[in-house]
Formats: structure tokens, C-alpha cells, sequence
């Protein structure tokens, strides 16, 4: 199980292997984390995700960092469910992201990986319930990343997914 460690900042700052981001199923870069790290990573990367797309909600796929500083030297895109009132799977599907995206990380031999609070913004899912999808899926899928980082935007998603943490 890899250590998890909640931390307060820009996911495009993270000193890891391979960065999540929350994309649509198009790849091409939108808004949110999503926009921030295809401005970070340049216009390459939204050419390569779009190479690959549509990639399905709960499904994840992994380009190259670009223009992202090492050690980043992968972006794990990954598309959350929108939010529609939570008879819709959308917590499976939550959870299938996070899942997806360490099977990837594996794929690509990441050993250190950030995470965004998938979903948790213009997605609209509930952030407590998405904290404690974050951890219990990480904490239970088998992995041979060592070390996972999820990176809050906001004081209130930080408290959330530190609370989560501990259990
Ligand atoms: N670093 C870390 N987290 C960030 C950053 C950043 N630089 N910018 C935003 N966030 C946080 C938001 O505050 C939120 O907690 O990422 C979380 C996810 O929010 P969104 O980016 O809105 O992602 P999501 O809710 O999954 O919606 C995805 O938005 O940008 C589009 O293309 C994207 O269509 C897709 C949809």
C-alpha cells in the first residue's frame, strides 16, 4: 500500500513522477486542474491526449509531461463522473478513476503520484464523499507506486482529505 500524503497547493509544483489530472473525455485540456496543468505541460500534451481520446469516465490514460519540470515525465489523464445526484454510479465510477490511474502508473513504472480532488469541482461531487473514495480506493488497490500525494486546492478539500486520511 503506498504512503499517502495530503498536502495544500498546485498540483503543477509536485516534485513526482506522474501528475492526475481531471480531464473530459476529449483530453484536450479544459478549465480547472485540467487547464492548469495543459498550460504548465504546453500544447503537446493536449495533441497527445487528443491522439488518444475519447477516453471513458472512470477510465484513465497516461502522455508524456511535456513542458512539465522533472521529475514529472507523465500525466495520467483521468475523467471523473459528473455528479447527478449519486444514483448514477457515479461513486463507483469515482472510484474507478483512482483505481485506473495507479494500474497506469504501474503501466509506466511511476513510483511517486499526485492526485487532484477528481470530480470534487466543476464535476460537482461531494468533496467528503469524494475524500473518502480517494483514500479507501488507494489505500486498497494493489500498487507498486510508493508514494501517493493528494493535493488540495483549498483549505476546506485539505481538511477534508486529511481527515479521511486518518481514518
Ligand atoms: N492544483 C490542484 N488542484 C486544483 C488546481 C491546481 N492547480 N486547480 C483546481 N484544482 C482542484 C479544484 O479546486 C477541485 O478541488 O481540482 C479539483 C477538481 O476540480 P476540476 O478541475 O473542476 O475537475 P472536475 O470537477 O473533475 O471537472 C472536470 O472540468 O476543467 C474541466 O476538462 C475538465 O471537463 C473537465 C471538468
Amino acid at each position: 500500500m503506498p504512503a499517502i500524503e495530503v498536502v495544500l497547493g498546485d498540483i503543477t509544483a509536485e516534485d513526482v513522477d506522474a501528475i492526475v489530472t481531471a480531464a473530459n473525455e476529449s483530453l484536450l485540456g479544459c478549465g480547472g486542474v485540467d487547464g492548469a496543468i495543459h498550460r504548465a505541460a504546453g500544447p503537446r500534451l493536449a495533441r497527445a491526449g487528443g491522439a488518444l481520446a475519447p477516453c471513458d469516465a472512470g477510465d484513465a490514460v497516461a502522455t508524456p509531461a511535456f513542458d512539465l519540470d522533472p521529475p514529472v515525465r507523465h500525466v495520467i489523464h483521468t475523467v471523473g463522473p459528473v455528479w447527478e445526484g449519486g444514483g448514477h454510479g457515479e461513486a463507483d465510477t469515482l472510484a474507478s478513476c483512482y483505481r485506473r490511474s495507479l494500474a497506469v502508473a504501474d503501466e509506466v513504472g511511476a513510483r511517486s503520484v499526485a492526485f487532484p480532488a477528481i470530480a470534487t469541482g466543476v464535476y460537482g461531487f461531494p468533496p467528503e464523499q469524494a475524500a473518502t473514495i480517494a483514500i479507501s480506493t488507494i489505500s486498497a488497490t494493489p500498487t507498486q507506486v510508493e508514494r501517493v500525494r493528494l493535493v488540495a486546492f483549498d483549505e476546506a478539500t485539505y481538511q477534508l482529505l486529511t481527515t479521511a486520511a486518518q481514518g
